[in-house]
């Protein structure tokens, strides 16, 4: 049975979200110093976005740049940002022709002013396309993100444009980054570690996690459909009992 066939009758998560860890210790078991590390990483990110399109999965989040992140070594941060820039200017040709729209969360006034320009250009020109978004979290974090969510309701509840009774679910969601985008239904996170690192904090509320030892750059497909096959596995409850789920 093929992939696709066999996914017909399960759910496949409409956004994963992928907390790409692993890439220095990665690089440090084969003896190469980090950047080939991230190197190998871009690698994992194209089969992902690849997989994820085959898959029918709507939004692909990956976390590559951390609020936190900006406090590495000057020449890493830098490594960094220069593979962004590569990856989307290889991949522009790749996106439109695969009907890829590409986002962007976080605070990316502070990429440098080159990445920045070409990651504009790509979101724009891929705006009109609507198979997968891959959306990237760029110099992001969650606390952050709540906290200009926040100051940017109470300027509107100053200046009259939203009153304190408007304050929900719904305005919170419309206030952060990922406004345009569903929830997250599973969220990846690979390298070992077992935490969010501030990643998508209010967005993750009912997401199911999956935590793996595998090295981000060594996740790749047959990695990827283990944890789908364990979403597919999982019962999805969302506060209510099984028996209140199977009865629909
Ligand atoms: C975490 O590994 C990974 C990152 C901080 C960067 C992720 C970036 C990429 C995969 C490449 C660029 C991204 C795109 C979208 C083209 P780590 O360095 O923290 O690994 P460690 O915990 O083993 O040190």
């Amino acid at each position: 049975m093929s992939v696709q066939q066999s996914f017909d009758s399960l759910p496949i998560p409409r956004h994963v979200a992928i907390i790409m860890d692993g890439n220095g210790r990665w690089a440090r078991s084969q003896h190469k110093p980090r950047l080939f590390g991230h190197k190998a990483g871009v690698d994992s990110v194209q089969e992902a976005v690849e997989c994820a399109g085959e898959w029918g999965i709507e939004v692909l989040t990956l976390y590559a740049f951390s609020t936190e992140n900006w406090k590495r070594p000057a020449d890493e941060v830098g490594g960094l940002m220069g593979l962004l820039k590569n990856y989307l200017l290889k991949e522009l040709s790749r996106m439109l022709k695969n009907n890829i729209r590409l986002t962007c969360i976080g605070d990316i006034e502070k990429l440098p002013t080159d990445v920045r320009a070409v990651l504009e250009t790509s979101i724009k020109e891929t705006s009109g396309n609507d198979k997968l978004t891959l959306n990237l979290a760029l110099s992001y974090g969650g606390r952050a993100e709540l906290i200009r969510g926040i100051r940017n309701i109470v300027e509107k509840v100053r200046s009259g444009k939203l009153s304190v009774s408007d304050i929900d679910e719904d305005c919170m969601d419309a206030h952060l980054y990922t406004a345009h985008l569903p929830d997250p239904d599973l969220l990846i996170r690979t390298g070992g570690e077992s935490r969010l690192s501030n990643f998508l904090l209010w967005q993750a509320s009912y997401a199911e996690i999956y935590f793996t030892d595998v090295m981000w750059p060594e996740f790749r497909r047959n990695a990827f459909l283990d944890a789908l096959r364990e979403y597919q596995n999982r019962e999805r409850r969302f506060g209510k009992t099984s028996a209140q789920i199977k009865s629909g």
